[in-house]
């Protein structure tokens, strides 16, 4: 519970104590009267990026944390979570409920990295563990086909977006505005691995040409050759997962993932298309996930792999298939778009220490929608905005193509 395989993953003894340090630090500490600090060393070594609560050690001295021990993390938990539940007891007032509540989400989002850390560590050890023996689904059938790709069309014009509140919602979802969208086009799904096969058969990592001029740079210095878990011997591919290494051929109709920002832009070019801005995303997202009902191959399918869309099609009653055309929305890879990540009109970080959770990151950084695999299905909605630099790819990041709507003619 140490290891940390590369400079965004964290080891995950950290992640239980900084969930945990979360708690404490904006719950217990200002709202539980009378409760004391489990360890005064805990708030700042702990802390993330919260630069006007704490100081923090670097992150990548992460896995030089051999003390605390696992004892006495697993302690540190047990001993915040018996103080949450007393301060739930005494009915504190809405402010501390919203904080437990913004402390629940900002845990599902560590569940998920939790994850992604653990696959990229696996995948660091010459060994290459499985985390599980096989995905459910392996188990119950063989590769599938894909959909054939196909356009599904919106009109487009003025569209709200944002959080329409009433539910639990990050500070940069908000506020709810409008924005004008051409008419535009979705794939119906995403972007299987046999098609990205071949994008790279067709040298799609030797022209510079499809490249943004920041990616090619990244491609020729980091020497990328195929997605992240990909690896070659002898001519085949093999694909790195937590159910271990899968063959090309095996997941061939299941969504490419551990791609960049960069790399899908790439994609969309050599394919004649484009990527999506996260606003054409957001107003085609299903209508029903707009009430947090939101169907998928997320973290709660227990698969930890994105699956073919067939599998989802296959499940669907003939009026589902007609309404839910766009397929894979939620779950199976985050879906990068062509939106920089910034703040809505009139946006306000949160008060105090808080408003360090998403507002300093409005720079530099590409908007993904529509969760992961790996992502818990309470904890996606169709104005959640997740974010990331382009050139990162340890996530479930996949591809989704757009493009103008086609004239009628
Ligand atoms: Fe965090």
């Amino acid at each position: 519970m140490m290891v940390q395989s590369c400079p965004e993953a964290s080891p995950a003894k950290w992640h239980l104590a900084h969930t945990t340090w979360f708690f404490e630090s904006f719950v217990l500490r200002e709202f539980l009267v009378g409760y004391k600090v489990f360890n005064p060393d805990f708030a700042w070594l702990f802390n993330s990026y919260y630069l006007s609560f704490a100081a923090f050690p670097e992150k990548r001295l992460r896995s030089s944390f051999s003390r605390p021990p696992l004892d006495e993390i697993l302690c540190y938990r047990r001993n915040v979570d018996e103080a949450i539940e007393q301060l739930i007891e005494r009915c504190p007032d809405p402010e501390a409920l919203k904080r437990i509540e913004l402390g629940a989400n900002h845990e599902e989002q560590h569940q998920e990295l939790l994850l992604t850390d653990i696959l990229h560590a696996f995948f660091t050890n010459p060994l290459r563990p499985a985390y599980l023996p096989a995905s459910p689904r392996d188990r119950q059938a063989g590769p599938s086909l894909a959909v054939p790709p196909q356009w599904v069309e919106f009109e487009g014009g003025l569209v709200a977006v944002g959080n329409m509140g009433g539910g639990f919602s990050f500070d940069n979802e908000m506020p709810r505005h409008r924005v004008w969208l051409e008419p535009y086009a979705l794939a119906n799904r995403l972007v299987t691995n046999g098609e990205y096969a071949a994008f790279i058969a067709d040298g799609g990592y030797q022209r510079p040409e499809l490249w943004l001029s920041a990616g090619w740079d990244t491609v020729r210095r980091e020497s990328w050759r195929a997605p992240l878990y990909w690896s070659n011997a002898d001519g085949a591919w093999t694909l790195f997962t937590l159910c271990g290494e899968q063959s090309l051929d095996a997941m061939a109709s299941a969504p490419v993932s551990q791609v960049s920002y960069y790399e899908a832009d790439a994609y969309a070019r050599w394919a004649g298309q484009r990527l999506a801005t996260e606003f054409e995303w957001e107003a085609a997202a299903p209508e029903q996930a707009r009430n947090h009902l939101v169907e998928g191959n997320l973290l709660d399918s227990g698969n930890l792999l994105p699956v073919p869309a067939t599998d989802l099609l296959q499940s669907e009653g003939p009026a589902q298939r007609q309404k839910s055309r766009l397929m894979q929305a939620w779950g199976d890879c985050w879906e990068w778009t062509a939106s920089a990540y910034l703040g809505y009109p009139g946006f306000r970080p949160l008060p105090g220490s808080l408003g360090e959770y998403n507002g300093k990151f409005m720079s530099g950084q590409m908007v993904l929608r529509g969760g992961s695999c790996v992502t818990p299905a309470a904890h996606i909605r169709a104005s959640y905005r997740n974010f990331f630099a382009p050139e990162t790819r340890w996530q479930y990041s996949g591809i989704r193509l757009a493009q103008a709507k086609p004239e009628k003619s």
